[in-house]
């Protein structure tokens, strides 16, 4: 039987009847180890199709993981209050022929009312640490929920807001046969997602073959979807790599800081002895590799990698200058 007063590390998924939400779902339930500084864990589903969830929740509970608990929330305030971790994932998926900007003035609606009731069920000095924005366009939806944090003066807030670009890592580790050697930065759509490859046999335009691949992946999903939406099982694969590190961060004794790559607001923290390079001078948000502290903010961004990008006419010339024009564009839209 529970006693009373167990501690309790709150995850709120937000979309969680959705097809990464049941999948992204699954994994947290049945593939995060029991915490060591909490007695159990609650996984907290919200989804407005209720039906779907009620059915989602009930099959998940026969997994035997029994430190997390699984909570069915039937309004957003209870999913969202005292949480730790915030994942958003609701929102509309793209259908064939459509950008990822199509989906900005209906699932930024949606971004917008989940800021501010967000600040309404975690005030200042709660336990929240991480709020983790899944939803598209990424590059648009991070920059508006900080800026609704902003102009509602919560800077505690602020800094806690990531965009999950992972699934671009994931691509090109499989296009380019290689887990370990190039990363991807910038944004996660097009022309902003500017694989790395430091690969000196391959020419300009081998390169760039590649990085197509990468940029156009989540639209070759979309194709072969056929209208029956885009990444889901890869995505939710790839959220749960991120999830995972940000969970031992937050539960483990051992885990101080994390290194990860996401989309964040490069201006926003006072960190010493980070020079963004001069590239980056008007770019408010990038993804870019970080380290992040136990209260889940950003120690360091790491721009080591620009040092490379700007010796290489490919990237300095060509790739960085398009990314840079079209993710202020994102930005932009996202503030306005
Ligand atoms: P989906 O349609 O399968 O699921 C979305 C879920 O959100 C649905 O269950 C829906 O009922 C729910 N929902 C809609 N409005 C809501 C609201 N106001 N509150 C709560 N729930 C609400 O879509 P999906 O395939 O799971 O994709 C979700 C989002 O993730 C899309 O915007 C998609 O473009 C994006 N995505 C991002 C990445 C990435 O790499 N960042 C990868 C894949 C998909
Ligand atoms: C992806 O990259 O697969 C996602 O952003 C979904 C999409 O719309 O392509």
């Amino acid at each position: 039987m529970p006693h009373l007063n167990q501690s309790v590390f709150k995850i709120s998924l937000i979309g969680a009847a959705g097809g990464i939400g049941q999948s992204l779902s699954l994994l947290l339930k049945s593939q995060l180890p029991k915490p060591e500084i909490y007695d159990k864990v609650e996984l907290c589903l919200f989804d407005i199709n209720k039906d779907v969830l009620n059915g989602v929740m009930v099959d998940l509970s026969h997994i035997d993981t029994l430190y997390i608990t699984l909570k069915l929330s039937q309004d957003i305030h209870d999913c969202l209050h005292n949480s730790d971790i915030i994942i958003m994932l609701a929102g509309l998926p793209r259908r064939p022929g459509m950008t990822r900007d199509d989906l900005f003035h209906i699932n930024g609606t949606i971004i917008n009312d989940l800021a501010l009731n967000i600040m309404k069920n975690n005030p200042s000095g709660s336990s929240l640490k991480n709020i983790s924005i899944v939803s598209n366009p990424v590059n648009s939806l991070v920059p508006l929920m900080v800026e609704t944090f902003k102009l509602y003066k919560r800077e505690d807030l602020i800094s806690k807001v990531y965009g999950v670009t992972i699934l671009d890592q994931l691509r090109c580790n499989h296009f380019t046969g290689n887990m370990n050697q190039n990363i991807v930065i910038g944004g996660h759509s097009g022309d902003t997602i500017v694989p790395v490859i430091q690969d000196n046999e391959l020419s300009d335009d081998e390169k760039l073959e590649i990085i197509n691949k990468i940029r156009f992946g989540g639209d070759e999903v979309v194709k072969a979807k056929k209208g029956h939406g885009s990444a889901t099982l890869s995505m939710a694969y790839a959220g749960f790599k991120i999830f995972k590190q940000f969970y031992s961060l937050f539960t483990s004794i051992e885990t101080n800081e994390i290194g990860i790559t996401l989309y964040h607001e490069i201006d926003s923290c006072a960190i010493t002895g980070n020079v963004k390079p001069a590239i980056l001078q008007n770019v408010r948000f990038f993804s870019i590799p970080m380290v992040i502290g136990k209260n889940g903010i950003p120690i360091s961004f790491n721009f080591e990698i620009f040092k490379y990008l700007m010796n290489n006419e490919f990237y300095a010339k060509k790739l960085l200058p398009t990314c840079i024009e079209k993710i202020i564009e994102n930005i932009e839209t996202g503030i306005e």
